[in-house]
């Protein structure tokens, strides 16, 4: 099995029924662009590339005004996402602390880099600034779960435990 990054899934493989939906939804309200998105992104988890062609008809609103929105907020991401985002703090702190070597660890066992997901979609991995915590550096986040004073060994149980999470 390849160890590349998750690509944007293939076009033809998006079934567009719940865009559509989501679409329909919101078809008559005034600004319904960003909750239409928002809803996109709630239902694929991203918002992918042949639903902004269908928002772009369906609003009538042009393409690249819909990229601008995509790229200007944070929240919305342009491909799939991990079900589990780990975060690690590369903040001063955490820097200082050895925030590289738990980046570099984490790289190693996942076969992934900065912003990259793993080809099944359990993880995504981003480097991030500090998350107020610098008591506990060097930090680490899962989803909702942190994990203060990381260690290597510390990250392979937190690849161990998760691994063993059901996808969904
Ligand atoms: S620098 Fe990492 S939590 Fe503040």
């Amino acid at each position: 099995m390849s160890n590349a990054p998750a690509e944007e899934i293939p076009a033809e493989e998006i079934d567009l029924t719940e865009a559509n939906e989501v679409i329909d939804k919101y078809l008559k309200l005034p600004g319904n662009l960003m909750p239409v998105l928002q809803g996109i992104q709630d239902a694929y988890g991203y918002v992918p590339k042949p639903t902004i062609d269908l928002v772009a008809e369906r609003l009538n609103v042009y393409p690249s005004q819909i990229y601008g929105v995509l790229t200007f907020y944070a929240q919305f991401h342009l491909k799939p996402r991990g079900r589990f985002i780990i975060r690690v703090c590369v903040g001063t702190a955490c820097h200082v602390q050895g925030a590289e070597r738990i980046t570099e660890t984490f790289f190693g066992r996942l076969g992934i880099g900065h912003a990259e997901t793993t080809p099944d979609l359990r993880y995504t991995f981003e480097k991030v600034a500090c998350l107020g915590a610098c008591g506990m550096a060097p930090l680490a986040m899962v989803n909702d779960d942190t994990f203060g004073k990381m260690t290597v060994q510390k990250v392979d149980e937190i690849i161990e435990t998760y691994n063993a999470r059901p996808m969904k």
